[in-house]
C-alpha cells in the first residue's frame, strides 16, 4: 500500500516549513519544500539576468536546471544555494517566477514524481489544490498579517540584516497580494484542507495539533 502524502499550504510566516520539518521527522517522512523549487529558478534567473517576467526564458532555464531539495539543503544544478535563496532580493524573485504558468507547469510535474511513492509532507501554495488534490491530509495554516510579520522580522533567515519590522510587514503583504492574486494556482484553502489558525500558538502547540490531526485521519 502507498504510503501517505500530507500537504501542507498557507501563506508566507504562517511557520509551514518549521511545522512541516517537525511532522515530518515524527514520522518517518520526507520534507519537501516546494517553495524552495521557485526560490532556486528565481535565484538563478537573477545570475543568469533574465528578466522575471520573460516566461519562455524563466521557463526554459526550469526545465533545464537540476534543482535538488533534500534534508534543508537546497541546490542547482550542483551550486549550494540553501542561504543564498533566503533574502529579500530572492523573496522578491520567487514571488515573481511562481506567478509564470509555464514554469509551474515544470515544478509542479517534478513535485509530483518527487513524491509518487508517498511518505512525503509536502510544503506549498497549491500541494492541496494542484500538485495532489487526493493528498491523504491537508492542513492550511494561517496567522494574522501582524504575527507573520513578526516572526519573520525575528528570523534572521527571512529577514535579511538590515530589515525592520515595517520593511518586513511590507515585503509580506507583497507576497500575499502576488500569491493570492496571480492566474495561476494561486493560494486558496481547499475544501477538504483542515484550516489551523496559529496566530498566539507556539510552534509546539501547532505540531501537537497537527500531529493529533495526523493520528485522528491517517
Ligand atoms: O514558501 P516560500 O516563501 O519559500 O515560497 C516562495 C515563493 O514561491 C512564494 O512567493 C510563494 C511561491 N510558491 C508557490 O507559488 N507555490 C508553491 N507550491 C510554493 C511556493
Amino acid at each position: 500500500m502507498k504510503r501517505p502524502i500530507i500537504a501542507i499550504d498557507g501563506p508566507s510566516g504562517a511557520g509551514k516549513g518549521t511545522v512541516a520539518r517537525t511532522i515530518s521527522e515524527k514520522l518517518g517522512y520526507r520534507h519537501i519544500d516546494t517553495g524552495a523549487m521557485y526560490r532556486a529558478v528565481g535565484w538563478k534567473a537573477n545570475l543568469e539576468r533574465i528578466a522575471l517576467d520573460d516566461e519562455p526564458a524563466v521557463a526554459e532555464l526550469a526545465a533545464r536546471a537540476r534543482i535538488v531539495v533534500e534534508g534543508g539543503v537546497v541546490s542547482i544544478d550542483g551550486h549550494d544555494i540553501t542561504r543564498a535563496i533566503r533574502s529579500p532580493e530572492i523573496d522578491r524573485a520567487a514571488a515573481a517566477v511562481a506567478r509564470l504558468p509555464r514554469v509551474r507547469q515544470i515544478l509542479v510535474q517534478r513535485q509530483r514524481k518527487e513524491a509518487e511513492a508517498g511518505g512525503v509532507v509536502m510544503e506549498g501554495r497549491d500541494i492541496g489544490t494542484v500538485v495532489f488534490p487526493d493528498a491523504d491530509l491537508k492542513i492550511y495554516l494561517d496567522a494574522s498579517p501582524e504575527e507573520r510579520a513578526r516572526r519573520r522580522a525575528v528570523d534572521p533567515a527571512h529577514s535579511g540584516r538590515t530589515a525592520g519590522h515595517a520593511a518586513v510587514a511590507e515585503a509580506i503583504d507583497a507576497r500575499d497580494w502576488s500569491d493570492t492574486t496571480r492566474t495561476a494556482s494561486p493560494l486558496t484553502l481547499a475544501s477538504d484542507a483542515v484550516r489551523i489558525d496559529t496566530t498566539g500558538l507556539s510552534i509546539q502547540e501547532v505540531v501537537d495539533r497537527v500531529m493529533k490531526i495526523v493520528t485522528e485521519r491517517l
